[in-house]
């Protein structure tokens, strides 16, 4: 089937398997109570990793799809750090253990937003209530046309060992339409100043499908980028979702380039990145031989979470602050998404929980077959039946599917052993969604697949 028609037949919305139940199947009938029963369940030997929200930013990107919100005073950031520092000592309490923390994630918004002397403070609430692992990562996403010197500072001094700098795209047609204007000087600036720090990964985040986006200008963006030699990039798909996202309507649809140029663009960004030396690693991020991100992907390490793709294999993932989602080996939690309700929950001493999901085994089974197909490209069902004690028709549903993406040529499959060609990766969040038992209802609440 020519490419075409492939694309007019997957630019369907489908998740992005950052979990599976995807967000939108939580229910509000696991809140507090049960957090606190999953937390306390945690076993003394569980390391953790730990994810902090910051849902502030100085000015809003009109193409963002986060959750966060402009501010342009200190007073609501360093409120929101105090309830953070509840919130990690009430996660602490509920677990009853002193654990360590083997990966700290700060993301956004923009975390580097938040005041020296709140990121110094937050760490130290984390060091009190937890151990933290001498060879512990901790990264942080960084906004590089701001970092002020004393925040440079105070990311020496909380031990950031990996950086995320938000680049998406340099020509300014494209940075005028979202509404992002950043030269690559002040990008250059940023990443040598995190160098400069210690900070020994450099991770950029391009973005592909943008308004106004051109091969060109696409190849240029990226050819800057690699000049200054990032140990990962990530290209992500452009979601535009501004039923979600409100002010993305501010972005004209016109503007947008259709399903076949995203794919070319998609093309461009693999080639570019490619031809410098990095390694292809699932869906969207790309890494340097070394980095430990191609070193899990080659050893079958590669995880999935909510920010995205990861070497980390901590038994428990918590997040904290507004909206942030925790992974558990009973199921997922999310706090609650707006800022006022999450800090009157903390105010008041209460775990901040708004919805989650507890895992059934068909659950359990069907996130592990997606999670290896989105960090693996391949999953042979038969052996992870077995690996889960699950009967042999458990995932029969799935078989047909599967077999039509292979008369596709998007798959090969042999009754038993899946397997993504590396030119099907742009539609590994359609293959993957053959697995999913919650997504027909629901499908137009994803961005497109490609
Ligand atoms: C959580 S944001 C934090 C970035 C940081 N605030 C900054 O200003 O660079 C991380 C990255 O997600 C990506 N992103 C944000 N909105 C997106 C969207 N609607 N579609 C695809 N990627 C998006 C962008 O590459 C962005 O830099």
């Amino acid at each position: 089937m020519d490419i075409d028609t492939l694309i007019a037949r997957y630019d369907r919305r489908v998740p992005r398997y950052t979990s599976y139940p995807t967000a939108p199947h939580f229910s509000d009938g696991i809140g507090a109570e049960t957090a606190a029963a999953w937390l306390a369940a945690l076993p003394g030997t569980a390391s953790l990793s730990l994810y902090l929200h910051v849902p502030f930013c100085r000015t809003l990107c009109r193409f963002c799809g986060c959750h966060t919100s402009a501010v342009n005073t200190e007073a609501p950031l360093v409120t929101y750090a105090a309830a953070l520092r509840t919130e990690i000592a009430l996660a602490a309490q509920a677990i009853g253990k002193r654990l360590t923390v083997r990966q700290i994630h700060w993301g956004g918004g923009t975390p580097s937003i938040l005041p020296a002397a709140e990121l110094r403070a937050i760490s130290d609430t984390i060091r009190r209530c937890f151990t933290l692992a001498p060879d512990a990562e901790i990264a942080i996403e960084i906004d590089p046309r701001r970092l002020p010197p004393d925040r440079l500072a105070a990311l020496r001094d909380i031990g950031v060992t990996r950086a995320s700098l938000g680049v998406q795209d340099f020509a300014p047609q494209v940075q005028e339409t979202i509404g992002r204007r950043q030269s690559f000087a002040e990008t250059a600036a940023c990443a040598e100043a995190l160098r400069g720090i210690g900070v020994g990964s450099i991770n950029l985040d391009l973005v592909y499908g943008l308004p106004h986006q051109t091969d060109d200008g696409l190849r240029a963006t990226l050819r800057q980028a690699l000049t200054l030699a990032p140990e990962r990039i990530a290209v992500f798909g452009y979601a535009h979702v501004p039923w979600m996202q409100r002010h993305q309507a501010l972005i004209p649809e016109a503007s947008l380039p259709d399903a076949r140029a995203r794919f070319r663009l998609r093309e461009i960004a693999e080639t570019e990145i490619a031809a410098a030396g990095y390694g292809a690693i699932g869906l969207d991020h790309f890494a340097k031989p070394g980095d430990g991100l191609a070193r899990a992907a080659a050893s079958g390490r590669l995880h999935r979470n909510f920010q995205g793709y990861t070497d980390d294999d901590a038994d428990a993932l918590i997040g904290l602050g507004a909206s942030a989602i925790s992974s558990l080996p009973q199921g997922y939690l999310q706090n609650a998404p707006r800022v006022p309700a999450y800090r009157a929950a903390v105010a008041a001493g209460r775990l901040p929980i708004a919805r989650g999901v507890a895992l059934d085994a068909d659950d359990r089974l069907r996130r592990a077959a997606i999670e290896q197909v989105m960090c693996a490209l391949r999953l042979d069902v038969d052996a992870l039946l077995a690996a889960h004690g699950a009967a042999p028709e458990a995932l029969d549903d799935v078989r047909p599917a599967l077999a039509e993406l292979a008369t596709l040529g998007l798959v090969t499959w042999d009754g038993s052993r899946l397997a993504v060609p590396r030119a099907a990766r742009p539609f590994l969040r359609a293959v993957a969604a053959a697995f999913d038992r919650y997504l027909e209802p629901a499908p137009a609440r994803h961005a497109p697949a490609i």
